[in-house]
């Protein structure tokens, strides 16, 4: 049980003026103000507050910057033609951080604050939400531990935030299909580490191999198992499917791959327009050959920042693998424009998944 907390606020006296749409990229521009929230062994969670976005001081031994005690979660707010905003699946979000949290010796957070604190956040800063077909408000609710000790143990001292980034697409090209590299050389997780957790020493071990790939003309990496390197896992920033035949077939989650919501969403949704899908594990030989022979229809990639990436080609030990002609195929393009009119509040919610602030 944890304790009420009441939520303060302190409004900036200089807000910042908003990029146009056309300029927001992905992450680059940050909100006016930020949620903020401190925990420490003793007293728990305590000083909940909205305050003006800024730095803040951390010290030079803080666990985060040598140990990596840090969970983070990527959700989008999004402007509905009605005015209205829209929230998707926070609770799944919010849920997944708590379960990582307790992989990395963390403290949960009570997530009924939380969801409270975003929704007053993403209302007080709503004219940031942008009103452009696929822009949106990307929310990033991040922990860490700030203990000033070099001994390693998990942190007595805590610190929670949420930052909020008006965004268009995450890659350049939006939804023109991406080009994959397979990577044999490194791996990303093994099972029973920290793959599924949204943990940042995921994403930094990944960087070696994204920039020689991107270097060579790639967008992203895909990863294999790290056990044998044959079974696939997933992209740099994403799940990962292939429609083999009529049935679409993505990795089980294992241990080793993030439970992503835009994964979950695209089964539940394919499923329920009667398409086939196996969670199942598929070995990169089995992908390839598909390519090759013509039974892989299409294949894409699903993250909240990266929604629906259609993959226009593989590229393994020294060959290009196209798909679909290296064109966006119609499963990737009807689950995109679903997920878009549920997200933007234009079609039926059959799934309950928006939350309207
Ligand atoms: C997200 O999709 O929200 C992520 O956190 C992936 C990140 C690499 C942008």
């Amino acid at each position: 049980m944890w304790k009420d907390i009441d939520i303060s606020l302190e409004k900036t006296e200089t807000p910042k003026p908003k990029p146009a749409v056309e300029e927001l990229g992905f992450g680059r521009h940050f909100t006016d103000h930020m949620f903020r929230m401190d925990w420490n062994r003793e007293q728990g969670w305590q000083q909940a507050r909205i305050c003006s976005y800024q730095p803040f001081e951390m010290d030079p031994a803080a666990t985060v910057l040598h140990y990596g005690q840090a969970i983070f979660e990527g959700l989008k707010a999004y402007r509905g033609d009605n005015g209205q905003i829209y929230l998707f699946r926070p609770l799944d979000n919010l849920e997944r951080m708590n379960r990582g949290a307790v992989r990395m010796s963390m403290p949960r957070f009570p997530v009924d604050l939380i969801l409270q604190g975003l929704k007053a956040l993403v209302y007080l800063d709503r004219d940031w939400i942008p009103e452009a077909n696929g822009a949106s408000l990307y929310l990033r609710p991040t922990m860490i531990g700030v203990d000033p000790f070099l001994g390693l143990k998990p942190a007595d001292n805590y610190i929670f935030y949420l930052i909020m980034s008006p965004v268009g697409s995450y890659y350049a090209g939006g939804f023109s299909p991406t080009k994959i590299f397979v990577c044999r050389d490194y791996v990303r997780a093994v099972k029973g580490g920290v793959g599924e957790v949204k943990t940042a020493g995921n994403y930094a071990a990944s960087l070696l191999a994204y920039e020689m790939a991107n270097k060579a003309g790639y967008t992203q990496v895909l990863w294999l198992d790290a056990c044998e390197r044959r079974y696939v896992e997933e992209v740099g920033t994403s799940n990962i499917f292939f429609m083999l035949d009529d049935t679409l077939v993505t990795p089980p989650l294992g241990g080793s791959i993030l439970g992503g919501i835009t994964r979950d969403s695209v089964i539940k949704l394919a499923r329920s327009w009667d398409i086939k899908v196996e969670e199942r594990p598929v070995t990169i030989d089995e992908v390839l050959a598909a390519s090759q022979d013509g039974t892989l229809k299409e294949s894409f990639a699903t993250g909240t920042a990266a929604v629906i990436s259609p993959v226009g080609e593989l590229f393994c030990d020294d060959t290009g693998y196209p798909i679909n002609r290296g064109e966006a195929g119609p499963l990737a393009e009807r689950l995109f424009e679903e997920l878009q009119a549920i997200q933007y509040g234009r079609s039926e919610d059959p799934f309950k998944w928006t939350m309207r602030v």
